[in-house]
């Protein structure tokens, strides 16, 4: 019965393409039902993790990270939970990456902390020995943009109705507030002080007091949001 398809080389193609958007929909569709997306009390990024994310793209982590654990039995002992596309609700842009030179960084707020990532960006080999992730030293000094950042995210309360300023988990209170510049910006300096006093790096902490935030502060606020 196949061999007709097989020696019309138009019809074929077209089957091929029937088959595989087919198959393209039935992965696709579901995650568009409302029930998948955002998964359920999900917050959206606070400013100044907002910040950190912006540094994961301008300093190309993606280049050898992914965000995204799959479903399969070595990843999960590894990892934890696999990845549910809610939530990357308030992800814009989507950062999975393709490329896995490190590991899988979805779930790393789960088994990373403050002092580790702050020795680690500083000389991955001091705390992996045999580490080929490059030092990000400059993220010592440079210091964030936490007004991008809250523009940021002022536009996605805006146009797509991330809920800043709202109460989520139904406890009465805020869960992420957002409010004028002046506010945000107190806020994610008080995140930032609370990563700061984890950290030993005196000109991390001096910057911080004068009301400054390295973006090794934002980075780590992101790394820690990850879980
Ligand atoms: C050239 C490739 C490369 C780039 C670029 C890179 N990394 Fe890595 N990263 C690695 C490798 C390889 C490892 C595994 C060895 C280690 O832990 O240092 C790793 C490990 C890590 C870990 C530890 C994860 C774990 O589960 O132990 C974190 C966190 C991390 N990287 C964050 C970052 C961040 C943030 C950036 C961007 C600022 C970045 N990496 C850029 C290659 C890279």
């Amino acid at each position: 019965m196949f061999h007709w398809l097989e020696e019309r080389p138009f019809f074929f193609a077209v089957g091929v393409f029937v088959v595989i958007a087919f198959a393209g929909l039935i992965e696709i569709l579901p995650n568009f039902a409302q029930a998948s997306r955002p998964i359920e009390g999900l917050k959206p990024y606070s400013v100044l993790e907002i910040a950190g994310k912006e540094v994961y793209k301008k300093d190309n982590c993606i280049a050898c990270h992914s965000q995204l654990i799959r479903p399969f039995k070595s990843e999960t002992d590894r990892y934890g939970m696999y990845s549910l596309s809610g939530e990357y609700a308030y992800d814009r842009p989507f950062l999975w990456g393709s490329k896995r030179t490190g590991p899988d960084l979805h779930r790393v707020g789960n088994y990373r902390t403050t002092d580790w990532h702050e020795n680690h960006m500083w000389e991955p080999t001091s705390v992996v020995p045999n580490s080929i992730m490059p030092a990000y030293k400059h993220m010592f000094s440079n210091i964030a943009d936490i007004e991008t950042a809250y523009a940021e995210a002022l536009t996605v309360k805006n146009v797509f109705n991330v809920p800043y300023d709202q109460d989520i988990n139904g406890d009465g209170n805020v869960d992420v507030a957002l409010g004028s510049w002046e506010d945000a910006r107190a806020q994610a300096l008080k995140e930032a002080e609370a990563i700061a006093a984890d950290m030993k790096n005196q000109d991390v902490k001096d910057a911080v007091a004068r009301g400054e935030i390295p973006e090794i502060v934002a980075i780590i606020a992101y790394m820690n949001r990850l879980k």
